[in-house]
């Protein structure tokens, strides 16, 4: 109980239900129990739709659970708390403000006053980078510069909980990785009032680079399913053993089903996430129409239905699908491309494919594990029939092979593996004859 007296924020039995179209309450989370420590980063890692971002909002006072008990500094949470601010995936910034104005939006709300909020505005400013920038509006910002306004919005309120709900994952690889070092050297110097850090990603490294502790969410209903300590120093290097190791120890807790020993089911969900019906050509032809002038990177999805002839049915599929991929994503009923899709849409073919393939590997976990699993394989090859089994320990036949097909065709298009239809084998693509651009 040691634990949970000193915790910051502590989670105990928390549940969390959505009303279904059918009308039915579906359980997104379910007992979970969480907490968090001074001094400490934690990663949640977690299929799509297992409740992590739900899970944030509730710790964020945004949306209140319906079971459980929440509690910051020993006091149950009643709405949004002071000490605790968020950064989304992709932040909404008010395009007809400055940067300076933007930032200081977080403490008008408190009640600070006017010289005040310059003061400490221009202070969270410089720390996270953008000195200079203060008068700038966010579309003379690229994606990363944005993205640290997010930030220093966030941290303006010297919050002493930084709940981060994919901070990097819209960015391209390298701004989202100097944006990841940058808060963690700040971490680190101290200069941050934050006493700790929960951050939901869909890439292992990062969490493995990151965290203290990393959490292994599972779905149907969300729940915390596996934990590993992390207790190696920052920085932390990418390519050393220890991480790869580490990497690899996560992978297994994902997959931990697959070998048979797994004492809950639910942790093959992780591997087995149902992967929307949604293929590529239709992906990219809904990320093309949404960054035409008319829609200028946002429409709602009726408008979208009617422009793109596709009926709900297909297009739901095709957002879900998008916004696992980091492309774009849902706001509100509308659908938003982000940074890192409209990267995508300004890309030739073969920078397409890289992209798709990089965001594959970060965050599905059944073509990570594919992967993986290859090129651990001394011949590069494995049968269809190897992954299908493994998803048939928690999904039926059919969905095993829509799933498994489905990430075959994706993972084919991302060149992160090739197949054989005739002989059924997976197997890793043969080293670049594809043709770049
Ligand atoms: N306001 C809402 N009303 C109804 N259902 C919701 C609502 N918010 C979330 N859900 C549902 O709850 C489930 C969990 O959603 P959530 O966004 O928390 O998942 P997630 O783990 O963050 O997924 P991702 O990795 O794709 O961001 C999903 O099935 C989602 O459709
Ligand atoms: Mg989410």
């Amino acid at each position: 109980m040691k634990e949970a007296q000193e915790a910051i924020i502590d989670l105990q039995h928390v549940g969390k239900g959505f009303r279904a179209a059918d009308g039915n309450a579906r359980p997104v989370l379910q007992d979970v129990d969480l907490h968090l420590a001074p001094g400490e980063i934690v990663a949640l890692l977690g299929p799509s739709g297992s409740g992590k971002s739900t899970l944030l909002r509730i710790i964020a006072g945004l949306i209140a659970a319906d079971s459980g008990e929440v509690r910051y500094r020993g006091q149950p949470l009643h709405g949004p708390a002071r000490g605790i601010a968020m950064v989304f995936q992709s932040f909404a910034l008010f395009p007809w403000l400055t940067v300076q104005q933007n930032v200081e939006l977080g403490l008008e709300a408190r009640g600070v006053d006017a010289a005040e909020r310059a003061r400490r505005a221009a202070q969270a400013i410089a720390l996270i980078g953008l000195a200079g920038f203060e008068g700038a509006l966010p579309r003379e910002l690229s994606g990363g510069m944005r993205q640290r306004v997010g930030i220093a919005r966030a941290l303006v309120v010297e919050p002493d909980v930084l709940l981060m709900d994919e901070a990097f994952s819209a960015l391209d690889v390298l701004t989202g990785e100097r944006l990841r070092d940058d808060i963690l050297a700040l971490w680190e110097g101290g200069s941050m009032p934050t006493q700790a850090m929960l951050i939901v990603s869909h890439n292992i490294e990062e969490a493995v680079l990151m965290a203290d502790r990393v959490l292994v969410f599972a779905a149907d209903p969300g729940c915390v399913r596996a934990e590993l300590p992390i207790t190696l120093p920052r920085p932390r290097d990418g390519d050393s053993i220890e991480v790869r190791l580490l990497v690899d120890q996560v992978y297994a807790l994902m997959t931990a089903g697959a070998a048979g020993h797994a004492a809950h089911g639910a942790k093959r969900a992780v591997l087995a996430e149902r992967l929307p019906e949604a293929d590529v050509t239709r992906m990219e032809g809904l990320l093309e129409l949404l960054a035409q002038d008319d829609f200028a990177g946002r429409a709602d999805l009726p408008r979208l239905a009617d422009e793109s002839e596709l009926t709900d049915h297909d297009l739901l599929p095709l957002t879900r699908a998008l916004s696992l991929l980091g492309l774009a994503r849902l706001d509100e009923g509308d659908l938003l491309l982000t940074p890192l899709g409209r990267h995508y849409v300004d890309s030739a073919h073969g920078g397409r494919q890289r992209i798709f393939g990089q965001q594959l590997l970060e965050r599905v976990p059944l073509a990570a594990h594919i992967r993986h699993s290859l090129e651990q394989d001394p011949a590069g090859q494995l049968a269809d029939a190897h992954f299908l089994a493994l998803l048939r320990d928690s999904l039926d036949e059919a969905e095993a092979e829509r799933v498994l097909h489905r990430a075959i065709e994706w993972g084919r298009y991302g060149e992160v593996f090739e197949y054989d239809f005739h002989t059924g084998m997976i197997h890793l693509p043969a080293p670049d004859v594809a043709p770049q651009g």
